[in-house]
């Protein structure tokens, strides 16, 4: 989807302020440099207070107030959060978790995504605030729901969960057979015998579900809120055709829900991304993890996408987290601008005096008088009015993709394999060598196109099908490089193990056998050596080890320790035009490091520029034209060095051969052209 300029705003809820104060809060927002805000996503008590009794002048009044200055308005469908009167209509609307306990009202997201009921009355108002708002001029767009997730394990749940097992399966023999029932002897005679994977209980060994079973769940689950969003989209597509669609996910850090599928049905992604809550007191969420959130966001749709929630304060329920240092605010939006985002929208516009919410800070403090984060929005809104033109419609390209996979995913919740393994760790420690290197990547699915990289890597594809991995032959054959980790090709569709050696599915490509695999256990360590051309290190082996057997593929590394000593660890292989490296190991961030950048030469991936530790940079194309982010998170000023002649847009002047960034500031250049000079 194509924007006509980048936007800047905030999360605004007027139902929290008195209408008096609508105007001043416009006034203030306009000379922040603001051209949208998102609304009313939790306001469906005051739109319908009682039953079928609709108030959206208050609404029109404050997006009204906003449109006089030139504030566009994105909404929000409020079924995230419903009115107490409709959840009392019937208990069995409240969603039950995993440990069959049911939530009763006073949170938000408590709701059955399945129940008929709650899909009755979200037809009603969803259908209401379209036809109140489609042809309103300030409106452009629409949030659904709110950061859709959380499993439903009830009763509902369940009989749509076998009603979708009858459209996967051709009968029960099939799904019997495919599950592996014929195990501790659960084979299904009615598809109503089929239960959900409840963990009840706190012995593990009493709650472990069938793994065919438990993922087939998952995906039903995912499934569901793919469907429950589609129910809003087509109302909204079919009344309002020209606003756009989106709805605010959580980063790849959220494991639950397939984001590629709920990407699908949406004009473009939106996300929240939050560096410093109160649930990161020990840490903050690390520049290169926030990067990876913003990459995989981008590679739902392989597009730009919006920030829908950008940290403007310090978060917090019943704690108040670290704050948010002077530059950060702008240093965490501009970073979203450099991987792709087209708004930044902050959370929220004034933190508010009451609720859950009461020590989650926005641009304004609770008294709403403009401070410090006031002023540094202001700065960066004057900013984005001045170049905003520059960046907007430009791209991020990169040369290497990571692939990501839900179904993996799903899998290793149910089934982790080693208690020091975590899927999103591997996945960060591979990512973060990209991150270091300023080598940009797309995070994407496995059934992307992957011509145009030179390298794809793939971290345990645990869960990986044929069309997978031809998919992956024609990119080596072609002439591509691959990188697979170990656990690759264990499970099949089913969630069961394959009939084969493994890796499985992706032996032939990699030229390798799996002849025994260890789970190293906390209390042993283990170690793999390098032995190949200029690669000569060793690293520590966490987790998980494969004894390989070369098929055709050369050995690179050995195991150094225990029975498995001197053993292959790693190979490479030819392939068509393309080699294939695989790793039968899960290791450290230094394991990857030494690997990849070894790959890195060997492809001859482009790095953008050497700049200090703690500088981060990134770059956007449009056309032929180059816009470079150098984003400095050290509290440090940074010496960087430019190979060219640049101009810096934000300045508006040209940049000498070397340029200081200030600590927690940034710089945006473009290459100088003759006519500007
Ligand atoms: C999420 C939600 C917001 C708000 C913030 C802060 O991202 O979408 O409504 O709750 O977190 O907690
Ligand atoms: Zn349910």
């Amino acid at each position: 989807m194509k924007f006509n300029k980048l936007y800047f705003g905030a999360d605004y809820y007027p139902e929290h302020w008195p209408e008096e104060r609508f105007s001043e809060d416009a006034k203030l927002m306009k000379a922040a440099g603001f051209n949208v805000v998102r609304m009313a996503e939790f306001a469906w008590s005051k739109m319908e207070p009682r039953e079928g009794q609709y108030e959206f002048d208050w609404l029109d009044r404050a997006i009204n107030v906003l449109n006089e200055q030139d504030i566009q308005i994105v909404l929000g469908t409020p079924t995230a959060s419903p009115p107490a009167w409709l959840m009392a209509k019937d208990p069995e609307m409240f969603m039950v978790k995993e440990d069959g306990t049911r939530l009763g009202y006073g949170n938000r997201r408590e709701y059955c995504p399945n129940h008929s009921m709650y899909r009755v009355y979200t037809e009603k108002i969803v259908t209401k605030m379209v036809e109140r708002y489609k042809d309103h001029p300030a409106v452009i767009g629409w949030q659904i729901d709110n950061e859709f997730g959380a499993r439903c394990y009830c009763d509902t749940c369940r009989a749509k969960f076998q009603e979708w097992l009858q459209a996967r399966f051709k009968n029960l023999d099939e799904l019997n057979e495919k599950w592996g029932t014929v195990f501790w002897g659960h084979t299904f005679s009615d598809w109503l015998e089929i239960p959900i994977p409840l963990r009840l209980g706190s012995n593990p060994l009493d709650t472990s579900p069938n793994p065919g079973l438990a993922l087939d769940y998952f995906r039903f689950m995912s499934d569901t809120y793919v469907n429950f969003q589609k129910v809003q989209i087509d109302i909204i597509r079919r009344n309002c055709p020209r606003h756009f669609i989106t709805h605010n996910l959580m980063g790849f850090k959220y494991p639950y829900l397939n984001y590629f599928d709920l990407a699908e049905d949406l004009d473009f992604v939106s996300w929240d991304n939050y560096c410093r809550t109160q649930w990161t007191m020990e840490a903050d969420v690390a520049p290169s993890i926030a990067a990876l959130n913003h990459d995989a966001m981008r590679g739902l749709k392989r597009a730009n996408f919006w920030v829908m929630e950008q940290q403007s304060g310090p978060g917090g329920w019943e704690m108040v987290s670290a704050s948010t240092k002077p530059g950060e605010i702008r240093l965490w939006a501009y970073q979203a601008i450099a991987r792709g985002a087209n708004a930044i929208i902050f959370f929220r516009w004034r933190t508010c005096r009451f609720g859950t919410e009461e020590y989650w800070h926005g641009v304004l403090d609770h008294h709403g008088i403009p401070g410090r984060r006031y002023k540094e929005v202001s700065k960066m809104g004057a900013e984005i009015n001045q170049i905003g033109e520059k960046i907007n419609g430009s791209l991020v390209k990169s040369t290497v993709a990571i692939l990501q996979s839900y179904d993996t995913r799903f899998a290793f919740q149910i089934q982790n394999v080693n208690p020091q393994f975590k899927y999103e760790t591997h996945f960060h420690d591979i990512y973060k060598v990209f991150y270091e290197e300023n080598i940009l990547v797309d995070v994407i699915s496995e059934k992307d196109d992957f011509s145009g990289y030179k390298l794809v890597v793939v971290p345990t594809m645990y869960v990986l099908t044929k069309e997978t991995v031809e998919n992956l032959e024609k990119f080596v054959q072609a002439g591509g490089y691959v990188v697979f980790t170990g656990l690759t090709g264990v499970k099949d569709l089913n969630n069961t193990v394959v009939n084969q050696k493994l890796p499985g599915l992706a032996s032939n490509l990699s030229g390798v056998e799996v002849e025994e695999y260890v789970s190293i256990p906390l209390y042993d360590e283990n170690e793999i050596q390098f032995l190949y051309q200029d690669l000569e290190e060793s690293y520590p082996v966490q987790s998980w080890a494969e004894i390989l057997e070369a098929k055709g593929s050369v050995s690179i590394a050995t195991y150094t320790k225990d029975f498995f000593a001197d053993r292959t660890a790693a190979t490479i292989n030819t392939f068509g035009k393309g080699r294939v490296v695989y790793l039968g190991t899960i290791g450290t961030y230094e394991y990857y490091k030494g690997v990849i950048l070894w790959l890195a030469k060997l492809v001859n991936l482009h790095t953008a520029f050497k700049v200090p530790k703690g500088v981060e940079v990134t770059e956007r194309w449009q056309g032929e034209k180059k816009i470079v982010f150098f984003l400095n998170f050290t509290d440090q000023n940074q010496l960087i060095e430019l190979n060219g002649e640049f101009i810096d847009i934000i300045n508006g002047c040209r940049v000498g051969e070397e340029i200081s960034i200030a600590g927690r500031d940034l710089l945006i250049l473009t290459l100088l052209n003759l006519e500007e000079t």
